[in-house]
């Protein structure tokens, strides 16, 4: 039997563990994460370890990030079943604070990026990434690491933590780590869990049609008609679209016309109740 993960409750512990690694002169990296880890979280891991010796992963749903109808109760959480993972994974501390240690009595900060997070997801989640870089700060500042992994399924939650790195001078380095998908193409996501049969059997169109749009921008065609042709194909197969958007890479800002450097084209649907966002990325090709 594999031997037991070693994991702590609280800054304090945390800290202490983290200051070992520094006395004997090792890197560590962090792995924020909401648990009910699958594949995807695994490979965050994988490139922690790649930039790092030591790897410590945080567990904690977040209650700050979901709105009030959104799933924070019903969000998956499997303990029991993430250590067994990440003991696989060779992860050599898990960080699993309560909500007391996270958030006491008193608390009273919020983190906010207005300009990066009032459209796309922000528009139809409002407050969400308040409540994410609120809690992504503490967990970089309670961790110390050198580097902290975070996944480009989350584009705009990536550049909304780059961003608050870099105006709030947080002695971390944020490495993007690619989408992980399955053989259809689904990106892997813990809300893939809520997926009916049939609503899994039509998810992977979502990457279908945003790689089409993707290659239809690449080609020489425009912002808008691609991507509102990509609405309209992935209305026709049922979703219910949020958005089909196409942005510059780095600042998210809107493209328009015919793209003339890199770009990102991101999706956010609706399949039933389930929320389901991908992108992907593009670039004209040299002609
Ligand atoms: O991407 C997630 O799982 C969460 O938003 C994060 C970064 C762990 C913050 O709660």
């Amino acid at each position: 039997m594999a031997a037991s993960i070693a994991t702590v409750q609280t800054v304090k512990d945390l800290r202490t563990e983290v200051a070992k690694w520094r006395k004997a002169g090792e890197t560590i990296a962090l792995v924020p994460t909401m648990g009910a880890l699958h594949a995807g979280h695994l490979s965050l891991v994988a490139v922690a370890k790649s930039r790092a010796k030591r790897i410590v992963v945080s567990i904690f749903v977040n209650p700050t990030q979901f709105g009030p109808k959104e799933d924070f109760k019903r969000y998956p959480r499997d303990e029991a079943g993430d250590l067994a993972k990440l003991t696989q994974a060779g992860t050599h501390l898990v960080y699993i604070p309560d909500m007391e240690e996270m958030y006491p009595q008193g608390f009273a900060t919020k983190v906010s990026l207005p300009s990066l997070t009032e459209d796309l997801c922000g528009a139809a989640r409002p407050n969400h990434f308040e409540g994410v870089a609120t809690v992504v700060t503490k967990l970089l500042l309670q961790c110390a690491s050198d580097v902290a992994v975070f996944g480009e399924k989350d584009y705009q939650q990536l550049l909304v933590i780059k961003q608050l790195v870099r105006d709030l001078n947080i002695p971390v380095e944020i490495v993007a780590a690619p989408i992980v998908r399955e053989e259809d193409g689904l990106a892997l996501s813990s809300r893939n869990f809520y997926l009916s049969p049939s609503e899994r059997t039509t998810a992977p169109i979502l990457h279908q049609v945003l790689s089409e749009v993707a290659t239809a921008l690449a080609s020489g065609e425009g912002c808008d008609a691609t991507s509102s042709a990509g609405r309209f194909k992935l209305e026709g197969k049922g979703f219910r679209v949020d958005y089909v958007a196409v942005r510059d890479p780095e600042t998210l800002a809107p493209l328009f016309g015919p793209i003339r450097g890199p770009a990102r084209v991101m999706g956010a649907v609706y399949l039933g109740t389930t929320r389901l966002i991908d992108n992907v990325p593009t670039a004209p090709k040299s002609r």
